[in-house]
């Protein structure tokens, strides 16, 4: 069984053809609702984007030139990811653009673009002087810049990585750890001379980008939800084939492994410089483990469903280090714990992490998503072991990433 392609590389094949000569080819592009509005913004911008029968996406890149203003608001939805590589992109173009997104997203922190993309030269104002969008910008010439990230954010580096490739001079972006290196090796796989040490990285204008033929791999942040429900539901064995492992996203798997998890995964075949391969996972009896530090950002989409599991697990489960999970979708940290606690699991909050204390029986509940897509799944992973079942608020919300989950779960069920 295969999961649908990552979201991440989706959205960054989509910006990288939209910036390439040529047309790009790409197959396994996410289906889910956020990859839709990357699709629609490079359209928007003068990328144009199809999808034939078979499935397979083409995009018409005419270089950073062929970009330009867009007739109408260039709206991300509920994607961070749309709206941070946008205003990046928009930055380094010549014109006005407007951006925004829906409620959750109009409240997440954009002063982290914004202010160093101000630094190389944007004009952008927005809501609370710039920190919220909507937002509007005006770009231009940009001139590059070293940036020091307070934060690990693969969307931030991004953004300013994809400004850098129009900018004069050198755009170098330090993180205090490295976050997920997708489009780092995208844009190496598109003839970009990158420079990076993992937690540095550079670029230089560069405009011959080349388009892509890419394969994306299947999204091991969707593939962990079908992972849990093989670790906790008895007699489960499950082979999922074709899963991205890159090295910065796959910190869940360890973290499983440490809890007890039996599981194994192995690289077959790479695109694009993305490894993906086999994951296996059988029931296991699990126990408590610590979460912290630079295993953060590779992990972080995760941590909704490694917190579910932690409820099932011997021992304490302590989470740290992980303050993004308040700004994300949802306050991922209140939303787990507050899910946790209703369904009758030992959970606290930290102001930078959760605590869980198991194994608790699960009994069965109403959990509020609040919309977000990572909290509806992993609680729907809980209801296949909670007594009575988990009734989840807001379900629709799991068409932003993963709408063929239930298919799956069904099929990995014996049930279709
Ligand atoms: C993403 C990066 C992560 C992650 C998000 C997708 C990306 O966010 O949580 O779901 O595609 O770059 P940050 O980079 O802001 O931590």
């Amino acid at each position: 069984m295969e999961v649908p392609g990552d979201k991440s590389i989706s959205h960054r094949a989509l910006l990288v053809a939209a910036l390439a000569r040529g047309t790009s080819t790409i197959h396994g592009l996410n289906r889910g609702i956020d990859v839709g509005r990357t699709r629609r913004v490079i359209a928007q911008l003068g990328a144009p984007v199809a999808r034939d029968p078979n499935g397979i996406v083409k995009i018409e890149g005419y270089g950073y030139e062929g970009l330009g203003e867009a007739e109408d608001v260039l709206d991300a939805g509920n994607s961070g990811t749309t709206l941070r590589a946008a205003l990046g992109i928009c930055a380094a173009l010549r014109g006005l653009f407007l951006l925004t997104g829906d409620a959750s997203l109009r409240r997440r922190p954009m002063g982290r673009v914004v202010d160093p993309l101000r630094a190389m030269g944007a004009s952008i104002e927005g809501r609370s002087g710039g920190a919220f969008a909507p937002l509007a910008v005006r770009g231009g010439e940009l001139t590059g810049i070293d940036v020091e990230l307070d934060v690990a954010s693969a969307q931030t580096k991004t953004a300013l990585l994809l400004a850098g490739l129009n900018a004069t001079g050198t755009t170098r972006v330090t993180e205090p750890c490295q976050s997920r290196d997708h489009t780092e090796r995208m844009l190496i796989a598109s003839g970009v001379p990158l420079r990076t040490n993992r937690t540095t990285t550079s670029v230089a204008r560069h405009r011959e980008v080349r388009p892509l033929e890419h394969r994306i791999p299947g999204d091991i942040s969707s593939a962990v939800f079908l992972l849990a429900a093989a670790t906790v539901v008895p007699g489960s064995h499950l082979i999922l084939a074709r899963v991205g492992l890159n090295p910065t996203r796959i910190a869940s798997l360890d973290a499983l492994a440490r809890m007890g998890a039996r599981l194994e995964w192995e690289v077959a075949e790479e695109w694009c410089g993305e490894p993906s391969g086999s994951v296996r996972a059988s029931h296991s009896q699990l126990t408590g483990t610590v979460i912290e530090g630079q295993e953060i950002p590779k992990l972080i989409d995760e941590i909704p469903m490694l917190a579910v599991l932690a409820s099932q697990a011997d021992g304490v489960t302590i989470v740290r280090d992980a303050a993004e999970l308040r700004v994300k979708e949802s306050d991922r940290i209140e939303a787990v714990v507050e899910g946790l606690l209703a369904l009758g699991a030992d959970a606290e909050a930290l102001p930078d992490g959760l605590v869980i204390r198991g194994p608790t029986p699960l009994r069965g509940g109403v959990v509020d998503s609040r919309g977000d897509h990572r909290i509806a799944l992993a609680f729907a992973v809980a209801g296949l072991i909670a007594k009575g079942g988990v009734e989840i608020e807001e379900w629709d919300c799991v068409d932003t990433s993963f709408p063929e989950f239930l298919d799956l779960l069904h099929r990995a069920q014996g049930l279709t």
